[in-house]
């Protein structure tokens, strides 16, 4: 069966490792995976995130929403739906919820007209499960700090990121079906054991339902 599985947080929340040592798990299971990156996953959607990321442009926000968001559309029509139709588990670090959180929340574009431009994207295709790997946004950006990598939007003011990680909790809040709050304080590997026992009770979720 198939599944998709987004994973959102401000910066330095570990979700790169997280999704790394999810993969690598379920692979060992026998699951089919697909683990991919936004902006990425395409050759557009790399090369979109050589732009955005590039500390010396500067790129106004309609233009990052819309950058962003191409790059989206090109991901989910030649990677994520042909993967899901291939019957795999699809693990995305980001996807619209960044959009929404970054470009809306963070830079302060409507969030009503964000959202519609995201449906334009990805024509229905919201994910089955989106993990929130939340953590205080100082202790975020002192990790990212630390391993001296900040790119463009990780120098964003810190009150920008408060609003980033404001919005993905309250959106985790409001919509339970689809989110779940993952701590991600404690070591990898407890986070880890975390995230694993979520992803597997959404798909024995998935396969009493039939899916
Ligand atoms: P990345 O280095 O992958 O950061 P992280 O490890 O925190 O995911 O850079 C991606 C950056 O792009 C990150 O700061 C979030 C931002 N972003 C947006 O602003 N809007 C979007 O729609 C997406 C997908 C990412």
């Amino acid at each position: 069966m198939s599944l998709f599985v987004t994973f959102e947080g401000t910066e330095g929340s570990g979700k790169s490792t997280q999704i790394t040592m999810l993969a690598e798990r379920l692979l060992a299971l026998g699951y089919h995976v697909v683990q991919t990156r936004e902006p990425g996953g395409t050759a557009l959607g790399e090369a979109v995130r050589g732009i955005v990321l590039d500390s010396e442009l500067h790129i106004g926000a309609a233009a990052e929403a819309y950058l962003m968001t191409a790059a989206r559309a090109e991901h989910v029509e030649r990677v994520i739906r042909p993967a899901l139709a291939a019957g795999a588990i699809v693990l995305s670090d980001r996807y619209v919820d960044s959009t929404i959180a970054y470009q809306g929340a963070g830079r302060g574009l409507p969030v009503d007209e964000l959202r519609a431009m995201q449906e334009l994207a990805i024509d229905g295709l919201w994910p089955d499960l989106t993990l929130l790997l939340d953590l205080p946004v100082e202790v975020g950006l002192a990790r990212r700090a630390s391993a001296g990598d900040a790119n463009r939007i990780d120098r964003e003011r810190r009150d920008f990121h408060e609003r980033v990680g404001a919005w993905f909790r309250a959106e985790a809040v409001r919509d339970t079906q689809r989110w779940r709050i993952v701590d991600a304080q404690p070591t990898a590997s407890i986070v880890h054991t975390e995230v694993f026992g979520l992803v597997m009770a959404r798909l024995s979720l998935g396969q009493a339902a039939g899916v």
